[in-house]
């Protein structure tokens, strides 16, 4: 299993508290622009990263093979493991620099850069797409093949279109799809809540491995016990108990970057964790309006102290 490219999300600090609890089979950055890597320090609190952290798949927004070399060198240079192009994104930061999900509707540039990225990175690439902007499969395909053919080692679908909403559900039936067009293993990706989810979403879709993005804040030991519960077939200890894993949360981040940068990641985290909780939009107010982390944490404690998790809802696991 591995874990999404979250930007806000899978920092140094939500990676450190993975590994803690353990199952993933690769963990990511959140995604970097290869335009900036390359002015940046290895220490920049976006990039800063721990021996535990391991294996990492550091995730690129490119618009122009021009800017693969430059990244590709420094990335290198600090050890990476993996590389990940990023050919999803539908944010208008990716859509006025022509990358993400633009650059995948641009067959030719995506040719050209996975070509250079290829020329550059003999190690393990992978590229990360949404479906294109309709029903239509040919562009799909087109790029499916394009990814194969220019030596990318596996592709990660996000299953859905490139505008669509998170509340729609994720389109599984074109991971099967895709999966039938791919030369290389394919990642499905899109609305695993569950380890049950995860059985499924492989039954169904043929898919070879499974990407967990949400769901990893929302509940962190998800993979852990996904993979016993699916790969191992064991039986599962007790569930971990959320409010340690929430405070252990907090204690890393404090452990990694500086109070204002601490306090908008804990903001983000809860965003999702809160789900646990009958109760949670109390939770996720409170610590939305904390001014600073301390008291976003000691916000925190109280609720905790206050409200026990909602166990029935899937989200609890
Ligand atoms: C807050 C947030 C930030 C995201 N940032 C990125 C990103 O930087 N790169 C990327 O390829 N996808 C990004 N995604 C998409 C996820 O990687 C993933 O494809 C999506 O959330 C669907 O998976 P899920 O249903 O398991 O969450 C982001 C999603 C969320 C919710």
């Amino acid at each position: 299993m591995l874990l999404a490219p979250m930007a806000g999300l899978t920092h140094t600090a939500l990676r450190r508290l993975l590994t803690e609890l353990g199952g993933v089979g690769l963990l990511s950055t959140e995604m970097l622009s290869a335009r900036a890597l390359p002015h940046e320090r290895p220490d920049h609190p976006f990039l800063a990263r721990t021996p535990s952290e391991s294996p990492l798949s550091w995730q690129l927004l490119v618009a122009r093979p021009e800017e693969v070399g430059p990244a590709v060198e420094v990335l290198d240079r600090w050890g990476t493991e993996v590389l990940d192009l990023n050919l999803g994104c539908p944010a208008p930061q990716a859509r006025r620099r022509g990358g993400g999900a633009f650059l995948a509707a641009d067959l030719p540039r995506t040719r050209a850069v996975v070509r250079e990225i290829r020329r550059r990175w003999a190690g393990p690439l992978s590229a990360k797409f949404r479906l294109g902007p309709g029903p239509d499969e040919a562009p799909v395909q087109d790029l499916v093949r394009l990814l194969g053919d220019e030596g990318a080692d596996w592709i990660t679908v996000h299953a859905r279109f490139r505008g669509e909403p998170y509340g729609r559900p994720a389109r599984w039936d074109w991971i099967a799809r895709v999966k039938v067009w791919a030369s290389v293993p394919v990642v499905g990706n899109g609305d695993v809540a569950s380890p049950e989810d995860v059985g499924r979403m492989m039954a169904q879709t043929g898919c070879d491995a499974v990407m967990i993005g949400r769901a990893a804040a929302r509940t962190p030991w998800i993979f852990r016990r996904a993979a016993v519960q699916v790969f191992h077939r064991g039986s599962l200890g007790p569930n971990p108990d959320p409010a340690r894993v929430y405070l252990r949360y907090a204690e890393l981040l404090a452990e990694s970057f500086d109070e204002r940068r601490a306090l908008g990641r804990f903001k983000e985290f809860t965003h999702h964790f809160a789900e646990n909780y009958a109760f949670g939009h109390l939770l996720a107010s409170s610590v939305q309006a904390s001014s600073c982390f301390e008291q976003a944490v000691a916000r925190a404690r109280r609720f905790l102290e206050e409200n026990g998790p909602q166990c029935s809802t899937p989200a609890c696991l």
